[in-house]
């Protein structure tokens, strides 16, 4: 049983990791041009007159609702307050529990998918994040939201742009308007529903893959079999976004002629930046600059560098609103990771298809190993 290495894959990701750490490099004769310093990327997310926000749903994962006011044509989402994410955070805690106990009661004996099982407790929570809204119709709106983002799935990967008529489009759009009329009905919105559903669309479906990562990275290395049995949740969460982010490539259009480091790119041309790659850079992560590609969360116990610098949740004005959510969550899930016996049920791939998520991720969870006599509990 093993995790399939980031570092072996083909397609995108393996043409993004191989790429020469060189500055700017194009990954064609015309382009994309893929930045692959700290500074570049950080000058291309957020110098957005010249590297402009692109809206093409196909290009820009689920962020197709995202135009409005700014230059680019496109609204910047204020971030989630305080209150915002703690009640998110709340609802995924009980979420989660449910989510496996009805594991237990349905599917005794069967492995974990965290895929599967992520869906309904991160949709609850981040619909309890961005909306004051009743429970039913949170939980409502919290499945035409993941009815929306399996709608948009095959629109999104599909490698030319299925046509306005087709199939996949008319299902994306059908899905998109219930979410819209679910959206509309809920008294005293603040903010415009297609704002409120982009919100909701990129607060779902990347924490899904990010804590399905989590859990499959934390399954494949047990604390108490490595070096730091004393693992602290945050650690783990940064070590997993840092290794497989799942928005582990962003988009930008040239809006000008520019120069990155010597290299001329044209106005109108795509440039890429890769978390991912950023992630393995040794000036921005701690611990042997050959072992970079390894989970170890302990790395971050000295405190010598600033995790985040890889940019998994971007910068700039385009930088991720929900990032505090997305992050709680996240450590929820490891806190609870951490009081039990995860291992994983089957070989775990990459998919590929929007950002990188794992596929399938079967884990097998054994009772709580905690010593605070929570033995059993969820
Ligand atoms: C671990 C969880 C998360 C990760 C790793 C993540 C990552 C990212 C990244 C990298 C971007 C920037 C994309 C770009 O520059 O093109 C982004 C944007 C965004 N994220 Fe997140 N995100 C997470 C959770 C969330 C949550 C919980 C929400 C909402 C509640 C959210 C809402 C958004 C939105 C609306 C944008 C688009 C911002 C804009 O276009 O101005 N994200 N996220």
């Amino acid at each position: 049983m093993h995790l399939d290495s980031v570092e072996s894959a083909g397609g995108r990701l393996g043409a993004v990791l191989s790429a020469p750490r060189s500055g700017a490099v194009a990954l064609g004769p015309h382009g994309p041009w893929l930045v692959t310093t700290p500074a570049l990327a950080r000058r291309v997310l957020t110098e957005p007159d010249r590297f402009d926000f692109p809206g093409d749903v196909s290009r820009s994962g689920d962020l197709s609702a995202s135009r409005g006011e700014t230059r680019s044509g496109h609204v910047v989402l204020p971030p989630l307050t305080p209150a915002e994410v703690a009640r998110g955070r709340e609802v995924l805690e009980t979420e989660w529990h449910s989510a496996i106990a009805e594991h237990d009661r349905t599917a005794p004996g069967t492995p974990y998918d965290a895929t599967v099982l992520l869906r309904r407790p991160v949709a609850r929570s981040t619909v309890a994040a961005v909306l004051v809204t009743d429970v039913p119709t949170r939980d409502r709106v919290a499945d035409l939201t993941l009815a929306w983002i399996d709608a948009l799935a095959p629109v999104i990967s599909a490698r030319r742009p299925p046509g306005r008529w087709s199939r996949a489009r008319r299902a994306e759009r059908d899905a998109r308007f219930a979410l819209d009329d679910a959206l509309r009905a809920v008294p005293d919105l603040a903010t415009p529903p297609e704002q409120v559903a982009t919100m909701l669309a990129a607060g779902v479906q990347v924490p899904i893959a990010a804590g399905a990562w989590l859990l499959a990275w934390l399954a494949a290395h047990p604390a108490d079999t490595a070096e730091d049995p004393d693992r602290d949740p945050l650690h783990a969460v940064w070590e997993t976004l840092r290794l497989t982010p799942p928005t582990w490539v962003t988009a930008r259009i040239t809006t000008e002629p520019v120069d990155l480091a010597g290299t001329e790119v044209p106005a109108g041309r795509v440039v890429l930046v890769s978390p991912l790659l950023l992630g393995r850079l040794p000036e921005l992560v701690p611990g042997d600059p050959d072992a970079l590609a390894g989970f170890d969360p302990s790395r971050w116990t000295d405190g010598s560098h600033r995790p985040g610098a890889w940019l998994p949740f971007g910068a700039g004005p385009h930088a991720c609103p929900g990032r505090t959510l997305g992050l709680a969550q996240l450590v929820h899930l490891a806190t609870w990771a951490g009081r039990h016996r995860l291992g994983l049920a089957g070989h775990v791939g990459i998919d590929q298809s929007r950002g990188i998520a794992p596929l399938p991720c079967l884990l097998t969870i054994d009772d709580a190993v905690d010593d605070a006599g929570r033995g059993g509990s969820l």
